[in-house]
């Protein structure tokens, strides 16, 4: 049995003092029935590079973990505005978004970049969420398939099938990323099959069913139950609908 992972990705929102606010008001939701929901779940949240101390602290004894939203494959050097493993790895984080469409997109981040993060983050015992997905256009020319399995030939490449556990997929469909479309747990289930099936071949079988597949994209608390359902769908990536503690904390106990 896969454990699910649900994680809030807080993009460029929420200072410190927001930050800690939210993180006071979700722990009231979620300690309580935290040793429910850990026993098959696991919770993240990953702030702003700059608010991760403010976040590390406000977390201490929780069962959510934290995440970061990037990093750069190097341990230290002359990567002016990056930030490395070891640095965040020193305030506790665990987990690290590597790939999100905002940084294909509006960064300009290669396949290539990509495949560097992922294999940095396993040297440091980080859980990569490598992110993949298609925007409108590719879907609306029938090549949703063809850009996600390259996105995960190039993203994975080198990537042994040891590393299947520790290795999370997030299919994020770039048209319902923010726009309240979200894909329909049919349509998400589709792309995650043929995700699996791509780790399958890769990797075997064994390996493939250790890894996580999450589906992102205006994932709600009203939508979040029947995307769970799904035999693919192995937690969710988690935008705007994570920056409410309630909204949040409700997407966290879903099904509970
Ligand atoms: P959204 O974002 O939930 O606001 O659509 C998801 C994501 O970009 O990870």
């Amino acid at each position: 049995m896969r454990r699910k992972l649900i994680a809030g990705n807080w993009k460029m929102n929420l200072g410190a003092n927001d930050a800690r606010a939210f993180v006071a008001d979700l722990r009231k939701q979620i300690d309580p029935v935290a040793a429910t929901l850990i026993k098959d779940r696991d919770l993240l949240v990953a702030p702003a590079m700059v608010v991760i101390p403010a976040v590390a602290q406000a977390l201490a004894g929780s069962s959510i973990a934290l995440g970061a939203q990037n990093m750069h494959w190097e341990d230290s050097g002359a990567f002016t505005g990056e930030v490395s493993a070891p640095m965040l790895k020193a305030f506790g984080v665990t987990h690290i978004i590597i790939g999100h469409s905002e940084r294909r997109h509006v960064f300009l981040e290669t396949d290539q970049f990509v495949n560097q993060k992922v294999a940095a983050a396993l040297k440091h015992r980080l859980v990569p969420i490598m992110c993949v997905g298609e925007t409108l256009q590719e879907r609306e020319a029938s090549k949703t398939v063809e850009v996600v399995m390259r996105q995960l030939e190039n993203g994975l490449s080198g990537i042994p099938s040891e590393a299947a556990a520790a290795v999370v997929i997030a299919y994020e469909p770039v048209w319902a990323i923010g726009t309240g479309k979200t894909a329909t747990p049919e349509q998400a289930q589709l792309v995650h099959a043929s995700i699996r099936e791509f780790l399958d071949d890769s990797w075997g079988k064994a390996a493939a069913a250790e890894t996580r597949i999450l589906y992102g994209g205006s994932v709600t608390p009203e939508n979040i139950d029947s995307l769970l359902a799904k035999p693919d769908i192995d937690g969710a990536l988690v935008g705007g609908a994570s920056l409410k503690a309630d909204s949040c904390a409700k997407i966290f106990r879903a099904g509970i």
